[in-house]
């Protein structure tokens, strides 16, 4: 490994950094790739996969907001058969080196079973999320990620049908996201991806109407950081599964922040619409910002440090 001062190691990913875009923030990197070297990321998680393909939300499904960006995508994709047949393929024959994280969303427990069984059929998927998470469908999503007993439920049979290491995406909607980590715990999650995005509306003062086609979005970027630290600190106290951090992450600084609070990895979202180059800048200037804050290696301030 070239420069293992950032190297960090998770439940099936070897990651040569700890910096990979958010599902739904780079597809399934065919546009990235215009625009840098793919190897040069940690990961990539790819868009949040259901049975079906989905046309996604009424347009608009994006706004910019203060400090942040509302998104109702409504798990837009191409169907499972499509990412198996065609999109994992083209990752695996161009980027063969690149540790790719699959995600799952179903509207019951057997779709998200059927899902990860599928997904493991791609020799290049090496872990997978569930993605419990979602605050843009009115079924599945959000209705799973908020009742404990759901997801121990779904986690344990996903778990029972993986050949590869699950991370449970939870949601920030909820009054206590301990209850809900430590259901995934006990699912037999292999690691925890936090947090998704929050609930938010915005309203256009022209039409009177909301901003997005589909009323409310998620609202993600540097608004939700601190709220993100919070609630990975929060978890980090009573959990030592692996957790990925994801909330607002903009430069090195940020990351360093998030693995401070207790994440082992990052994922950056809402900072690649504004800039597609963002992951590999942030790499970039992560030895660096090391170097300023005296750490030598990420292996370090990983955990937490208070
Ligand atoms: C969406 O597709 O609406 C966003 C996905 C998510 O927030 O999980």
């Amino acid at each position: 490994m070239a420069n293992n001062r950032l190297a960090v190691k998770l439940p099936g990913l070897e990651l040569k950094n700890p910096v990979m875009p958010a599902s739904g923030t780079c597809w399934y990197g065919q546009e990235f790739a215009q625009n840098f070297d793919l190897n040069v990321l940690g990961s990539l998680v790819i868009k949040s996969t259901t049975i079906q393909p989905r046309d996604g939300n009424p347009k608009p499904r994006t706004t910019e907001t203060t400090g942040g960006w509302l998104n109702s995508n409504g798990l837009q994709n191409v169907g499972v058969d499509q990412v198996v047949g065609a999109k994992l393929p083209w990752l695996a024959t161009n980027f063969p080196q690149l540790p790719v994280i699959g995600s799952a969303a179903g509207f019951s427990i057997e779709e998200y079973v059927t899902i990860v069984q599928k997904l493991n059929h791609a020799p290049n998927i090496n872990a997978i999320e569930l993605n419990v998470s979602c605050p843009n469908v009115a079924h599945g999503g959000l209705a799973f990620g908020t009742d404990p007993q759901t997801v121990e439920e779904l986690t344990k049979q996903c778990v029972a049908a993986s050949q590869v290491p699950l991370y449970v995406k939870l949601t920030p909607n909820i009054t206590d996201i301990v209850e809900i980590a430590l259901a995934a715990q006990r699912g037999g999650a292999a690691g925890l991806t936090m947090i998704n995005t929050l609930t938010g509306l915005s309203i256009d003062l022209n039409t009177r109407k909301p901003a997005l086609g589909n009323g409310t979005g998620g609202l993600s970027g540097p608004a939700i950081k601190p709220m993100a630290l919070a609630m990975i600190h929060k978890v980090r106290q009573v959990s030592e599964l692996p957790i990925i951090g994801v909330g607002g992450i903009s430069s090195a600084e940020d990351v360093l922040e998030m693995m401070m609070a207790g994440a082992n990895a990052v994922q950056v979202g809402a900072a690649n619409y504004h800039d597609p180059l963002s992951c590999p800048k942030i790499i970039a200037q992560l030895p660096t910002v090391m170097d300023f804050y005296g750490i030598d290696n990420l292996a370090q301030i990983q955990g937490a440090q208070f």
